[in-house]
């Protein structure tokens, strides 16, 4: 599969589309053995990005239940180096509730956690799930800043961020990824700005929710102009979905869910797909704004 930088100073490269494997562990979860066939499948495909945090769980008292599932994986998968594994801080799940805390001192225990539930020394791409609004974002990149300094991570990432938050973190560590929702039906990051300001900064833009999450893939599944591409090309409409993605910037890199391993050996077709100008033009028409 066709690669992209993690961020053009990282030295890291992996598949233009990565796995989302937050689907593998929430309430709706697969069992366990069929969440490391997702993990195969994607892998298999030729993804080399895995996506995921420390509270992708049911709550709080599975923590880590992800980053474990795919230690597990990856312990059964022979090329096991190729893989890169971006997980997230700054979030915990009380009574599966998704709450903030990015204060210091929570960011280095749940980074030390995830260290251990993913069995790794150093983890190459941490990111902060979310700004914090009881603490300032300076505290929570500073915290990221000294995990990095100690070699625990290796590149931060910012989630759910804005261009000025990216601009403040940025004052403090480099900065190699922004991950954000993004989608045909969801651009708000394309309207503001963002996804350009990362393509010049050399900065990676993982779009997660890249067919509209739990919710809007029912809307890729039946949309008629979706549709009509797919059959023409004789692929799936949310293969279109995410090479509209991979068409709107050489910054994007889509992070699309899976708890099937089809929609993980769907997914990836979508890097092989380049979608022509009547193509993307239609798709503008018909998701305007
Ligand atoms: N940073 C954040 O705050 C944040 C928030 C949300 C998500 N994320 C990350 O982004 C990833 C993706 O977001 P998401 O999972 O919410 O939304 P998504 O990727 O837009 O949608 C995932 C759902 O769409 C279905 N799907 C995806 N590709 C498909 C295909 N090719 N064919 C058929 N069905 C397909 C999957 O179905 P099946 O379940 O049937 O396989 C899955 O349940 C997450 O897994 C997570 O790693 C990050």
């Amino acid at each position: 599969m066709q690669r992209r930088s993690l961020g053009e100073n990282s030295g890291v490269e992996v598949s233009v589309i990565g796995l989302g494997a937050m689907p593998l562990s929430l309430s709706d979860k697969p069992g366990e053995a069929e969440g490391i066939r997702v993990i195969h499948a994607a892998l298999d495909a030729g993804m080399t990005l895995i996506d995921t945090a420390d509270v992708y769980c049911v709550d709080e008292r599975d923590m880590g239940a992800n980053e474990r599932l795919i230690r597990e994986a990856l312990a059964r998968w022979p090329r096991r180096a190729e893989v890169v594994v971006a997980t997230k801080g700054g979030l915990v799940r009380p009574g599966g509730a998704w709450i903030s805390r990015a204060n210091a001192r929570h960011l280095r225990a749940a980074c030390e956690a995830s260290l251990r539930a993913l069995g790794v020394d150093a983890i190459t791409l941490y990111q902060l799930h979310a700004p914090d609004d009881d603490v300032p974002l300076e505290e929570s990149v500073g915290a990221l800043a000294e995990l990095r300094r100690e070699g625990k991570i290796v590149h931060v990432g910012l989630s759910n961020v804005n261009a000025g938050e990216l601009a403040r973190a940025r004052a403090i560590v480099p900065i190699v990824s922004v991950q954000n929702r993004l989608s045909v039906m969801d651009r708000g990051d394309l309207r503001s700005g963002l996804v350009d300001l990362c393509a010049q900064e050399g900065i990676v833009y993982l779009a997660y929710g890249p067919v509209g999450g739990a919710h809007g893939k029912r809307r890729v599944a039946a949309d008629p102009t979706l549709s009509a591409i797919a059959a023409a090309r004789g692929v799936s409409n949310f293969q279109v979905a995410l090479a509209w993605l991979l068409a709107r910037s050489p910054a994007i890199l889509p992070i699309p869910g899976a708890s099937r391993a089809a929609s993980a050996a769907d997914s990836a077709g979508a890097a092989a797909l380049r979608l022509s100008e009547a193509e993307l033009a239609a798709l503008a028409a018909a998701f305007p704004g």
